[in-house]
């Protein structure tokens, strides 16, 4: 009974030893304290180095100027992770509410929805438990507290190559709130409805690229505008598929395509017609 005791004690003593040891430089700075990111690196790479390496290589390092921890955590040790989970936090820098990122999103049933209830919502709690009705922009691109949201997002429209990769990420997301089945036939749409505007996209790259065998910098200047203009009419449909916002599918998207591959045509018939 007594040596019980004492171990205990020995135990209790050992513990405090050992927690004092390893965690004190560790503790959360006081919540009135500014801080500037050094000082949210230093602490945070010995308490947990995967956020920090993560966050390192994802675009938001290495943009310029850097995205960094205060950028979405703010300068004081308080409510720091609340802060962060709301959109508010990623639409300062991301543009308007008429920027396409945003508006595909604002424009889809979850930004609705989002709009609806954000303020019922407890934004102390976690991603990972899961219980947000609707989700925001950190829900699906920092899913499981993921750093690194470059993971979330393809590189390069013009090719599949990171499709898949990309899209197991997301379908642990959207598998938090929807059915497996309906995830898949939504992917394979979406896919389908990309390949579509890249057709489109090569179409008109062909006609330019056989053009420019007969014509001047100077006279495809028009339709190598339109080409560019092009490439945002498909970020638009991907947009579209990847925020669920069926306006950018369709309204700004193929609609879109179609009517910049017409004027593509016709400036080149003209310029056919007026060397003849
Ligand atoms: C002196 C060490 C130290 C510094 C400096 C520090 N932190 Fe922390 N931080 C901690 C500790 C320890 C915890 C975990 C304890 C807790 O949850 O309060 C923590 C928790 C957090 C959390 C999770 C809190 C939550 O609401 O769940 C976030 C986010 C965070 N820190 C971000 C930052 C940012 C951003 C900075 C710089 C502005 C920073 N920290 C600076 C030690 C530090
Ligand atoms: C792009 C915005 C963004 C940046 C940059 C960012 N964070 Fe976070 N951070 C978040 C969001 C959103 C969450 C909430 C994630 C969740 O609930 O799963 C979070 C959560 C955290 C947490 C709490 C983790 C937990 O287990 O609950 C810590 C700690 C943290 N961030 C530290 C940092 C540090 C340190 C940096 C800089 C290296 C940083 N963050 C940079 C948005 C950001
Ligand atoms: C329902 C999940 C979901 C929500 C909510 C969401 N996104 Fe996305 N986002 C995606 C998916 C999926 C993609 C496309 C990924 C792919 O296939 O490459 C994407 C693409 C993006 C891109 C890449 C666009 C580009 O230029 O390449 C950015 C930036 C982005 N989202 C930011 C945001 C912001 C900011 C918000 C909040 C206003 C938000 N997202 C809300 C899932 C989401
Ligand atoms: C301080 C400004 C700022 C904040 C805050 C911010 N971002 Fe970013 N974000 C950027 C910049 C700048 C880029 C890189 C732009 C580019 O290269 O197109 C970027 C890129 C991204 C990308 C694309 C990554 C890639 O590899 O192309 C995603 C997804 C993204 N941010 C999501 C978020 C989310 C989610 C939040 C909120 C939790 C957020 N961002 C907060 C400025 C910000
Ligand atoms: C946090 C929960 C949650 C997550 C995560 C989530 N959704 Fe949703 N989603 C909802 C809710 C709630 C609705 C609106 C209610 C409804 O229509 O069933 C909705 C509606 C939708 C709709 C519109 C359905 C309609 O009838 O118009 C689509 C499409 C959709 N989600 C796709 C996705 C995709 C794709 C992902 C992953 C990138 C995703 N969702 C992630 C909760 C979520």
């Amino acid at each position: 009974m007594h040596g019980c005791t004492i171990k205990k004690l020995v135990c209790i003593l050992f513990l405090c030893i050992v927690t004092e040891g390893v965690f004190s430089a560790e503790e959360p700075p006081s919540s009135t304290i500014v801080l500037e990111n050094p000082a949210c690196i230093e602490c945070h790479e010995k308490q947990n180095r995967v956020i920090v390496n993560e966050w390192r290589v994802s675009a938001h390092a290495i943009t310029n100027p850097v995205v960094n921890c205060v950028s979405c955590h703010g300068r004081l040790h308080k409510n720091l992770a609340s802060n962060a989970r709301q959109n508010e936090s990623c639409i300062s820098c991301h543009g308007s509410e008429k920027d396409p990122v945003i508006h595909s999103y604002s424009s889809s049933k979850h930004g609705i929805l989002m709009r609806l209830e954000e303020n019922s919502y407890n934004w102390s709690k976690s991603f990972r438990l899961a219980n947000y009705r609707s989700p925001g922009c950190g829900y699906c691109h920092m899913h499981q507290n993921n750093h690194n949201v470059s993971t979330t997002v393809r590189h390069d429209l013009m090719s599949d190559l990171e499709t898949e990769s990309v899209q197991d990420k997301t379908r642990a997301v959207c598998q938090d709130c929807h059915s497996p089945r309906y995830i898949t036939h939504l992917f394979s749409n979406n896919e389908a409805m990309l390949e579509v505007g890249r057709k489109k996209v090569r179409e008109a790259d062909h006609f330019i690229e056989q053009a420019a065998k007969e014509f001047s910098d100077n006279e495809l200047t028009y339709v190598k505008k339109q080409l560019k203009i092009m490439q945002q009419h498909l970020k638009n449909v991907y947009l579209g598929g990847g925020h669920q916002s069926p306006d950018y599918q369709w309204w700004h998207g193929q609609p879109a395509l179609d009517g910049d591959l017409l004027r593509i045509k016709d400036r080149l018939g003209e310029l056919h017609r007026t060397k003849q």
